[in-house]
């Protein structure tokens, strides 16, 4: 269990509960979720890994995971038509379910992609799925060391996260959107918005109660101003109705797939 202070909450209808938090509680949580996402390998058998597997290969097709696929395809659909190749830079790639959402749509082809994915089961997975692409092992506190030498790709048509900001801190999801302004004609992302882009516009940390059994608490950032920041704006926003954390309990506001391009 993550022991924070919650006494300062914010209840909006039909989404998550949301909370500000202090830096030293921020970093409690980051911490937190980076156990949980990048440390679960050493607690599993093979058995259990492999199930996570299976679960990240399925997800390629849910509704909610069609949504950023369809939206990539139409923008990628000029450039590939014509034979070219539409590049794709992901953090939190996981083993490549968006590559199997752009198959099952039959918009694959002329896409290229480089993931950069911590978990390494994940990593070793999406190698041995899609050799012909890029993964990169790393986290994003790595991934904003990196530079443009390590990415001959750049600049990339697009970056992406698909819910994976959500779990990274502040400070480090600031410095990744920096680092995507660098290599990315274009930023799109598939997180939680209601931070900026909902009833609440705040510059502290705000977390949303993910999964309360699981003690998950995730980063609700303030995408306007973080994006400001990096000289981009926001050009278009899709809700999306994405699974309750609390599993069985239907969808839940908030989520939206956001594009965004370089202010002119
Ligand atoms: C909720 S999953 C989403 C995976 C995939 N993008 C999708 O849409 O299904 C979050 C992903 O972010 C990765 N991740 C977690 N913490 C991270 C961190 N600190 N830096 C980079 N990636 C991280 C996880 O390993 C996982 O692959």
């Amino acid at each position: 269990m993550v022991s924070i202070d919650l006494s300062t909450q914010f209840n909006i209808p039909g989404t998550y509960e949301l909370f500000a938090l202090s830096d030293e509680d921020t970093k409690t949580v980051y911490a937190y979720n980076k156990a949980f996402w990048l440390e679960r390998h050493s607690l599993l058998d093979q058995a259990g890994i492999d199930r996570i597997l299976k679960v990240y290969r399925a997800r390629s097709i849910d509704p909610d995971r069609m949504v950023p696929a369809s939206n990539i395809a139409k923008l990628a659909a000029p450039v590939t038509d014509a034979g070219g190749t539409f590049s794709i830079l992901e953090l939190g790639c996981a083993n490549g379910p968006l590559l199997r959402s752009l198959d099952a749509i039959n918009a694959l082809d002329g896409i290229y992609h480089v993931g950069v994915e911590p978990y390494e089961p994940f990593a070793s997975d999406y190698r041995e799925l899609y050799p012909e692409r890029r993964m990169i092992h790393a986290e994003a506190e790595d991934f904003v060391e990196m530079s443009a030498i390590d990415f001959p790709e750049a600049p990339f048509s697009i970056f992406l996260s698909s819910v994976t900001l959500c779990l990274i801190e502040p400070k480090t999801a600031k410095a990744c959107l920096a680092k995507a302004a660098e290599l990315c004609d274009e930023i799109i992302f598939y997180e939680y918005v209601l931070n900026g882009l909902g009833p609440i516009n705040r510059q502290e940390t705000i977390v949303y109660q993910f999964n309360k059994t699981l003690s998950q608490y995730y980063f609700a950032h303030n995408y306007p101003a973080y994006l400001a920041d990096v000289g981009f704006e926001i050009v278009s926003g899709i809700p999306i109705a994405h699974p309750n954390g609390m599993e069985g309990v239907g969808t839940v506001e908030g989520y939206a797939l956001i594009r965004a391009v370089r202010k002119q």
